[in-house]
């Protein structure tokens, strides 16, 4: 079983959604046993809440269902717990960066859009304060770049 976390700062938007859209494609392909998700934010901000109403009605449309609850990346358990911490933007990325102090959990530590390939962003970009356009966005990179993880992390067995 391999695991991996998604990030990004509050947990209520781009990370959840992430988890959904990869949880969703792994339904799909009957590999739900073989790869378990999870999210979490570098800001506790939004610590217990549901992922934002705009997200989830978004993702809805998409047949991606989110329920988790936001929670605060915890270096002491998230660094050895997961294969793979992916991060949905370049300051959540250094955030994370910053917290591995011994540059130990380097090669775990990947951006999101790493694993792109229809897609040119070097960022999901964050979705908080624009309009419906944004979440739409980060759904089309998401939907982009879980097809690519999810062939890199089959690859790699
Ligand atoms: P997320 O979006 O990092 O994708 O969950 C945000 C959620 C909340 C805030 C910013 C971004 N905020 O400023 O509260």
């Amino acid at each position: 079983m391999k695991k991996i976390l998604f990030v990004c700062l509050g947990n209520i938007c781009r990370s959840p959604t992430a988890e959904g859209v990869m949880n969703k494609l792994l339904e799909e392909k009957n590999l739900s046993n073989r790869i378990e998700c999870d999210s979490a934010g570098t800001s506790s901000v939004h610590s217990g809440e549901l992922p934002d109403s705009r997200s989830i009605k978004h993702a809805l449309k998409r047949g991606v269902s989110m329920n988790s609850r936001s929670r605060h990346f915890d270096k002491s358990v998230d660094f050895d717990k997961f294969d793979l911490i992916l991060v949905m933007d370049k300051n959540n990325f250094r955030s994370i960066k910053n917290q591995d102090l011994n540059n130990i959990y380097s090669s775990k530590i990947r951006l999101m859009t790493d694993f792109c390939s229809s897609t040119k962003v070097d960022e999901v970009p964050d979705p908080y304060f624009s309009g419906d356009e944004g979440f739409e966005t980060v759904l089309d990179i998401l939907e982009d770049a879980t097809e690519g993880l999810l062939k890199y992390l089959l690859n790699e067995d």
